[in-house]
């Protein structure tokens, strides 16, 4: 048995109650250094996240008769590893457990409303500056290449300096911070975050 868990942007606190008991009764947890830290008395193996997704689809497929749970930060089907398992081995032998994204935390504490909104990621893929200068009101998943200091040069080159950037850091961390800028005050580099991009505040 497959079953993918949303982590949540961080802390446990903000898993739901059937991901934690979906990891409580796992025979193995796949993920992140950092997610399978949050679990130091899990008794069963663990099996750390590299680069090699390929490699972790046939492991993963000869686990017959184990209950593996793979840990997903934030929601498993938002830019994360949800899609690829879906892909890979069908929904009707995956069970996804969804989470709290990054993205929602942020709205949820920005009080931010998702309606309307284009949610869409900079993480490793090139980004249509025009089609975001175009959208009322975007959030994006970020990655070390294309964070908020990329966006907002973007958008200051097409004439959109005006817009509200909101960067959350580390959400749900001790280092939590949430920054409200407009595009042209935009110059530091952030740690992991989000972003909401907004006509007006
Ligand atoms: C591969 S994506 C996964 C997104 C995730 N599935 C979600 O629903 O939030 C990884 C990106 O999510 C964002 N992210 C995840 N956790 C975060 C956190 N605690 N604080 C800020 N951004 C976070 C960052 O943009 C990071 O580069």
């Amino acid at each position: 048995m497959l079953t993918v868990v949303g982590m949540g942007p961080a802390s446990l606190a903000l898993m739901t109650p059937m991901a934690l008991e979906a990891v409580s009764h796992a025979d193995v947890l796949v993920g992140g250094k950092r997610h399978l830290a949050q679990f130091p008395d899990f008794a069963g193996e663990l099996h750390a996240l590299d680069a090699n997704i390929p490699g972790l689809m046939r492991w993963i497929a000869a686990q017959q008769n184990r209950r593996v749970v793979v840990l997903a930060s934030g929601d498993p089907l938002f830019y994360g590893i949800g899609k690829r398992l879906v892909a890979e081995f069908g929904i009707e032998k995956v069970r996804i457990i969804p989470g709290i994204s990054a993205v929602q935390y942020l709205c949820s504490k920005t009080g931010i409303d998702m309606n309307d909104i284009w949610l869409t990621s900079s993480h490793g893929r090139a980004v249509d500056f025009d089609a975001l200068v175009r959208s009322p009101k975007t959030a994006m998943v970020t990655d070390a290449h294309c964070g908020p200091r990329e966006i907002a040069a973007a958008l200051v080159a097409r004439g959109a300096g005006n817009r509200w950037i909101v960067v959350g850091e580390n959400l749900a961390m001790e280092n939590e911070r949430i920054h409200w800028l407009k595009a042209h005050e935009v110059s530091a580099q952030y740690a992991m975050n989000v972003v909401v991009i907004l006509n007006e505040r």
